[in-house]
């Protein structure tokens, strides 16, 4: 872990003609300043009737213990959530200081644990109480918010995405401040969904009607398919996620330098990051 760490600092100082081959810093950096992204957010007056608005999407009851294998820790306080409340806490602090809302999740390749990390981090913000999140299944060929949350709603979230129903008709309630649009089923042709006029339309509606502090998007892999590049541009930040036994230090540099060009680079989790000889596995962040 510890090579890769030094590996992908490496590339990024030589991206910024700095050199490389010095050992990199473990505090925290800032996350990289301007893109081509969206325009900061700025203030706004909450619509009326938000509280009720929020009421009426049907709720999902979570287990109140963990260890049915689905890894959603982070709605419950405790030693299982600890790292994505590390992480929950980190991505508050860049959102606030530059005025951010939405965060892309991806990976270079699948199962680096894009899916297990949104959701957990939305549940964590959530779980502060005083900050709405909207999560947003995007990883529309391997969706898989609907298995960690162990439900389905009753309309997919393609029909959303193009228009055809509300927010308030697709997505889900956990407690009174998540709300949770889930994918029913693959798609055939996910790229023309997830980067269409209607759905960049229908997720500004949503940040206009819902009013979310933080929407989560899980996207796809970044090195499979086409469809989380074309879905950048519509945020204001993205976390890759890189796995610690399998990523190299190469996709992670072609995968930052991918997410640079389309929006803000807020940092590289690495996951299953093995801390202990007990086998203990979590994530170590990389900002
Ligand atoms: N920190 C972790 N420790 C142990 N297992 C984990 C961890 N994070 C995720 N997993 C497991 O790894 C598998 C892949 O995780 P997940 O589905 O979140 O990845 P993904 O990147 O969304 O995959 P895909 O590309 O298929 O969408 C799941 O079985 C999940 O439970
Ligand atoms: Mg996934």
């Amino acid at each position: 872990m510890e090579k890769l760490q030094v590996a992908i600092e490496q590339a990024r100082q030589r991206r910024e003609g700095k050199g490389g081959g010095q050992t990199p810093p473990r505090t925290p950096k800032s996350a990289p300043s301007t893109s081509p992204a969206r325009k900061r957010v700025s203030p706004r007056v909450l619509p009326d009737g938000l509280m009720e608005l929020w009421g009426e999407l049907p709720e999902i009851k979570l287990p109140k213990s963990i260890g049915d294998g689905r890894r959603l820790v982070a709605h419950l306080p405790g030693g299982e959530s600890s790292h994505y409340d590390i992480l929950r806490t980190k991505v508050l602090i860049e959102l606030r200081k530059n005025g951010w809302r939405r965060v892309a999740i991806t990976s270079p390749t699948g199962s680096c644990g894009k899916t297990t990390t949104a959701s957990n981090l939305a549940l964590g913000i959530a779980r502060q109480g005083e900050l709405r999140t909207a999560l947003f299944d995007l990883d529309l060929r391997r969706p898989g918010i609907g298995r960690v949350f162990g439900t389905q709603p009753d309309r997919d979230i393609s029909e959303f995405l193009t228009g055809a129903i509300g927010f308030g008709q697709q997505a889900m309630r956990v407690g009174s401040n998540l709300a949770v649009a889930i994918a029913k089923h693959s798609q055939a042709d996910p790229t023309k969904l997830i980067a269409g006029k209607k759905a960049f339309e229908a997720i500004d509606a949503v940040e206009r009607e819902f009013a979310p502090d933080v929407m989560i998007f899980d996207l796809p892999p970044l090195l499979v398919s086409d469809d989380a590049r074309a879905f950048l541009r519509n945020v204001d930040c993205a976390i890759l996620m890189a796995r610690a036994e399998s990523s190299t230090a190469a996709q992670i540099d072609m995968c930052e330098r991918e997410i640079a060009e389309q929006t803000n680079v807020l940092g590289v989790v690495l996951n299953e990051c093995r801390f202990d000889e007990g086998g203990q596995y979590g994530q170590d962040y990389n900002y």
